[in-house]
């Protein structure tokens, strides 16, 4: 990449020191030890900086750009509805509501055709958790998997499987039982005295635990569930819409959960929203507590015209370009191909865990996972680095838009093993040096994490 001008430094160094003081200081220090340029826009899979330089976007927000960034069909849709939409009406009585809607109960598998709208994930997650104290108000025990994630509000918060993002809170409301993920048997064994409300589980576990479950896992715990009464809730907020190669994750194993959440994909990226579907047995269920009231579920600000018209273009899209065929079809070239480097590269790389392309690399350290990602950075492309996460062998993910084609998936792979083979030069203590610093971030000198990264940046917050 080109010397970056003065200029363009100044203005990284202002959103950067911004980003530092009123917003999350290790993400900024990570950033500006990453030189990550201030991006100015992105189109498809790319993502343009301010100087001009074009990235691979294989980050993709977690998920969130499954139909590329800025999908001319969505964009359009939007500002269709934001020059024509009335503002939102509680009760949405708006063309677009009932045309997503009709929509959703084509994709979803069958029997979930009852929605609640939230404006993130972890607000669908709540929602589930709501529907599940209604449909089970003798049971309070829910179900989790090690490393799950349903968001970070206090409700998502007390169904985490994250420890270290949960125990700051406790105590929080539900009683939970963890389990490994993966493990059919421990579920079993868990819901076996019918005291558990819920399961709550990915099909896929997502973020930096990235992990594909055995195959019949997801149909071993639905039976589980179906057995003991316990209501299923799968949170396919980062698996839906084909990035695991079918439309949602559940139908690989032919499964209908009781309760099915998605977001991020959603809407192209243009605005935040989830959906918590839920079969009409489940409300059902809920409508006959005691203190059962229509607006329990609901929320106020969930449905806008702008995010349903949103949402249905985005689903339009997927369809119309079988975007899960293409994951199916195209998932292999990056998921076999991160293997094949994963098994080249066995000293800083512990495997390679994906589905359609969701894929990733799992590191034998942080350290490892934070210099990939900044070496990739130079070779122009982004990965979805973890940041804060505190874990022995994070994954770094690779989450491409599907715009993603054939030749770009082996341009990064070719960037990988350029990458691996210069980190494969460095000594082993390097890294775990590195990691003991990333460890300690909070009481580290940010200059000191500068200079090892060789940033030209200056940490002033
Ligand atoms: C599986 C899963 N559930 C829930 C969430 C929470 O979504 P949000 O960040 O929109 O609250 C996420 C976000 O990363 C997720 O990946």
């Amino acid at each position: 990449m080109n010397a970056v001008p003065q200029a363009v430094l100044q203005q990284r160094q202002d959103v950067l020191d911004s980003l530092g003081r009123h917003w999350n200081p290790t993400a900024a220090l990570m950033l500006a030890a990453a030189s990550r340029p201030v991006e100015q826009s992105a189109s498809g899979t790319e993502v343009i900086s301010e100087e001009g330089d074009r990235f691979l976007d294989l980050a993709g927000s977690y998920g969130v750009f499954l139909v590329g960034h800025g999908n001319p069909q969505v964009r359009d849709a939007v500002l269709d509805t934001l020059c024509t939409a009335p503002t939102v009406p509680p009760g949405a009585v708006h063309p677009a509501t009932a045309e997503l809607f009709e929509l959703l109960t084509t994709i979803l598998p069958a029997g979930l055709d009852r929605f609640v709208l939230g404006c993130s994930g972890a607000e669908i997650s709540e929602t589930a958790l709501r529907a599940v104290h209604l449909a089970r108000p003798d049971r309070r025990r829910i179900l989790i998997a090690e490393g799950g994630y349903h968001g970070k509000t206090l409700g998502a918060l007390t169904v985490l499987g994250q420890p270290n993002h949960r125990e700051p809170f406790e105590p929080l409301g539900s009683e939970l039982i963890t389990v490994p993920y993966g493990d059919a048997a421990a579920v079993r064994e868990a819901l076996a005295d019918r005291s558990v409300a819920a399961v709550f589980l990915e099909p896929v576990l997502g973020g930096a635990h990235l992990t594909v479950p055995p195959e019949g896992y997801i149909e071993e715990v639905a039976a589980a569930c179906r057995a003991t009464g316990t209501l299923f809730v799968a949170d396919e907020i980062q698996t839906c819409l084909g990035r695991t190669g079918k439309m949602f994750a559940v139908e690989h194993d032919d499964v209908v959960p009781d309760i099915l959440l998605f977001s991020k994909a959603l809407t192209g990226g243009f605005i935040p929203v989830g959906v918590c579907a839920l079969s009409s047995e489940v409300v059902a269920q809920a409508e006959r507590h005691p203190l059962w009231h229509p607006s329990l579920l609901a929320g106020s600000s969930s449905i806008s015209a702008l995010s349903v018209s949103a949402a249905t273009a985005a689903i339009r899209e997927v369809i119309a370009k079988n975007l899960p065929h293409r994951a199916a079809t195209l998932g292999p070239r990056l998921t076999e191909g991160l293997a094949e480097v994963a098994r080249r590269h066995p000293k800083h790389l512990l495997g390679a865990p994906g589905v359609g392309v969701m894929a990733g690399l799992r590191t034998r350290n942080p350290s490892v996972e934070l210099l990939i990602s900044m070496v990739m950075a130079r070779h122009g492309i982004h990965t979805g680095h973890s940041l804060n996460e505190q874990i022995d062998h994070p994954v770094l993910r690779f989450y491409p838009p599907l715009t993603i084609t054939a030749e770009e998936i082996d341009r990064v792979l070719a960037a990988l093993e350029a990458t691996m083979t210069w980190l494969d030069r460095r000594p082993r203590r390097l890294t775990d040096g590195i990691t003991k610093l990333i460890r300690r971030q909070y009481q580290l000198p940010p200059w000191l994490v500068l200079k090892l990264s060789h940033s030209k940046m200056r940490v002033d917050w």
